[in-house]
């Protein structure tokens, strides 16, 4: 079976195993065949490429000792690793109060609850914490069935949203849903707004006719609990137009669906504010984040509700042991304050356009770039099929070719290279990042 390609590199491919013997040594070699023995293979992870011994600011350091610029960091790393400030707050409350049993709560969980609501884009909020986004998510579908006393949900084909069975039901990826067996019942998915590969005969020139198409499914199902979307999709980044989430949010509120919006890698400032949305102005009902909000070190997730949905008081929504981590909490709350004391949204702004200038110049003459679009910090170079080699070997080729001397970024759908560098990224590194990134480029599309 062909891999799939839309997370990432493949990890059994030749490419992949060429680049190993080439530049691991004995003891990487040595951990690595450790690693494929005791961990459960899978797509995407296990077996791993390289092993790492250090995680700093905007690099990582591999068991050899080489440096690795790392614009990929799992999009979790806005803040770079290690963070001084999150560092002594994980110290601080890890030595004051490591955990909290379930009936209690703390002051590090109620703070960053408070900032978090308030911060949120919605009159009122209230949330729940939890230990990874995907089951940020999973709560976020039973507060809809409870809310609505509904089960149904829309969402799109290619998103992604955990790798749990109830999030796979609603993501549109096959490498998570294939031979999975029955997912849940009523998620049925959609097709995605993805401006340029727009299915629906509308590529080049945006009609939104993929909102026609929810509109018509909302009309035939008639009781739809959820429609479930990711701002904007950071795998291969799709931004949608403006109209397209005014338009959804008209469409959830006639039809009395809950527009649910996955901003697990995005929030927090890549795409150069606190959450994606608030590019559109719009007020979501239940908003999902992760990642970055642990710091780069703690896992954490939120659900940031609207207030009038408190109404599971007699059910449990969540539940997890870890749901309330004064440490993850401290490290969040610590984020929070990065953000605003480095002015990292301005950053991410700022520092977003000036790359994507750099590249759209630094690509002008090369017909195997299709495209270069960022929201922020996030920042996708589509490859194009290229004097008959396809787009997703030329991707391939060129993120080897990077990781080589020490540039690392993630590769989505195939054929866009992902480039989502932490928001505190030194200009420097960025500069080196970018004529890295151009060069490896303009090599592989020189060759015959
Ligand atoms: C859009 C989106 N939703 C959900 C998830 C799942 O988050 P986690 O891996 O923290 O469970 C991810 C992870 O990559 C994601 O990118």
């Amino acid at each position: 079976m062909a891999p799939d390609r839309s997370e990432g590199d493949v990890n059994l491919g030749a490419r992949r195993q060429d680049w190993q013997a080439q530049h691991l040594d004995a003891a990487t070699r040595s951990l690595l065949e450790q690693d494929a023995h005791w961990f459960l293979h899978q797509s995407l992870s296990t077996p791993c490429l390289n092993a790492l011994a250090q995680a700093e600011g905007s690099w990582l350091t591999d068991l050899a000792g080489r440096r690795i610029l790392d614009l990929h960091g799992n999009s979790l790393h806005q803040v770079g690793y290690g963070h001084p400030r999150v560092r002594a707050a994980i110290e601080h409350s890890l030595h004051e109060l490591p955990f909290t049993p379930r009936r209690y709560t703390n002051r590090y969980a109620v703070e960053l609850a408070r900032r978090l609501c308030q911060a949120a884009p919605m009159a009122e909020a209230k949330l729940l914490l939890a230990p990874s986004g995907t089951v940020a998510i999973g709560m976020a579908l039973k507060l809809a069935r409870l809310v609505t006393g509904r089960f149904k949900t829309l969402s799109m084909w290619d998103a992604f949203h955990g790798a749990s069975l109830d999030a796979i039901s609603l993501s549109g990826e096959a490498v998570f849903r294939r031979g999975s067996g029955p997912l849940l019942p009523g998620a049925a998915q959609v097709p995605p707004c993805a401006p340029r590969h727009c299915v629906l005969g509308c590529a080049g020139q945006c009609a939104l006719r993929c909102v026609d198409y929810i509109e018509y499914c909302l009309q035939r199902e008639g009781d739809v609990a959820a429609l479930v979307v990711e701002t904007i999709r950071s795998t291969d980044v799709q931004v949608p137009p403006l109209a397209y989430y005014q338009r959804l949010r008209e469409l959830c509120t006639r039809y009395g669906v809950l527009l649910i919006m996955d901003e697990i890698p995005i929030a927090l400032g890549r795409t150069g504010h606190l959450f994606a949305l608030e590019r559109y102005g719009i007020e979501p009902d239940m908003l999902v984040l992760g990642k970055g909000l642990g710091g780069a070190s703690m896992p954490l997730a939120a659900l940031i509700a609207q207030r009038r949905f408190d109404v599971g008081q007699q059910h449990s929504l969540g539940h997890y042991t870890h749901e309330k981590s004064p440490v993850a909490c401290a490290a969040a709350l610590a984020v929070l304050d990065v953000i605003a004391d480095e002015g990292l949204l301005q950053r991410s702004r700022d520092l977003g356009l000036r790359a994507v200038e750099r590249l759209r110049r630094g690509c002008a003459e090369l017909a195997s770039v299709a495209e270069v679009r960022a929201a922020g910090l996030l920042i996708g170079v589509e490859l194009a099929d290229w004097q008959g080699r396809c787009g997703t070997d030329l991707a391939e080729a060129v993120l080897y070719r990077c990781l080589s001397v020490g540039l690392s970024f993630k590769i989505g759908q195939g054929r866009v290279l992902v480039l989502a560098p932490p928001l505190n990224i030194a200009e420097a590194d960025l500069d080196w990042a970018l004529d890295t990134l151009l060069q490896a480029l303009h090599a592989e599309c020189a060759q015959p």
